[in-house]
């Protein structure tokens, strides 16, 4: 009889049942997309789909949490948002994530949830910037999942950032006679060198695109792509994703047959 984690509601309980324990992905990440559709869609201003996106945020969190994924990291500011976006919006946006990080904060306590951030968050409001340093140190002790925003991120940035990393470590040790570039040096140098391996990247909202989020990291991980709008996610599509991934046969460029000469 598999156990199921407390704190599933019924339908929830019912896709986990369904789940192979043995083939879950510890990191998954989410573009989060759609908030401004929801909104228009009933009439309302953008902030309102913003704000329900911020339910959703919750919902997840919790679900991915007690499903115990590894890491969990959601795109939630883009850097081409704070260029492309009215300054109203982005006013509103960075309110509503200074709100988030200091109410969310139970949750996370309840949830042994440790917060992280990517991207350049240097640019950030100032106020924002510290509630940031806040967060991620009442949360450093926590030992569950990681849970991590991606905040002013842009992945060809990130890879950018990784490079000039990588120049200044070997000019502080030792000269850069001493730089040694390859695949492994150059992951140990990304925003992401704390997290497990990129397994599932989830896109809501229907747009087939990774819109300059972790590609690098996305190398091997499947990508689930669906209509649902963001304000409309919740643990049931979360745990739906899953088992979509676990039907999918991850080859990562092999061939994934039976060696020559083994029976099976
Ligand atoms: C995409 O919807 C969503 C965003 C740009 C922001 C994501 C923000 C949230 C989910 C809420 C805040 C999150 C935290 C963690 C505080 P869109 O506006 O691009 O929607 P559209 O494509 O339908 O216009």
């Amino acid at each position: 009889m598999r156990t199921i984690p407390s704190g599933l509601d019924r339908k929830e309980a019912e896709l986990y049942s369904q789940l192979d324990p043995h083939q879950f992905p510890k990191h998954v990440a989410i573009i989060m997309d759609g908030n401004g559709r929801w909104a228009k869609r009933r009439h309302l201003p953008r902030i309102a789909g913003h704000r329900r996106g911020v339910d959703s945020v919750r919902k997840v969190v919790t679900t991915a949490s007690n499903i115990g994924l590894s890491a969990l990291t959601l795109y939630a500011f883009s850097a081409e948002n704070f260029t492309r976006r009215p300054p109203t919006e982005i006013h509103f946006l960075m309110k509503l994530l200074h709100r988030y990080l200091k109410n969310e904060l139970p949750l996370m306590h309840r949830n042994n949830i440790r917060l992280s951030f990517i991207g350049r968050s240097h640019m950030l409001p100032q106020e924002v910037q510290e509630r940031m340093a806040w967060a991620k140190e009442q949360t450093a002790h926590h030992t569950g999942m990681v849970m991590t925003l991606a905040l002013n991120y842009g992945s060809r940035s990130e890879i950018v950032d990784a490079c000039k990393s990588m120049v200044n470590a070997a000019a502080n040790n030792g000269g850069l006679e001493h730089l040694k570039i390859d695949e492994e040096s150059l992951n140990r140098h990304m925003y992401t060198s704390n997290l497990p391996d990129l397994d599932l990247i989830i896109r809501t909202s229907g747009e087939m695109r990774l819109s300059n989020f972790l590609l690098w990291q996305a190398a091997y991980a499947e990508i689930y792509v669906t209509k649902t709008l963001w304000p409309d996610f919740n643990g049931v599509h979360l745990l739906e994703a899953i088992k979509e991934y676990q039907s999918r046969e991850r080859r990562y460029g092999g061939l994934n047959e039976p060696s020559p000469g083994s029976s099976n």
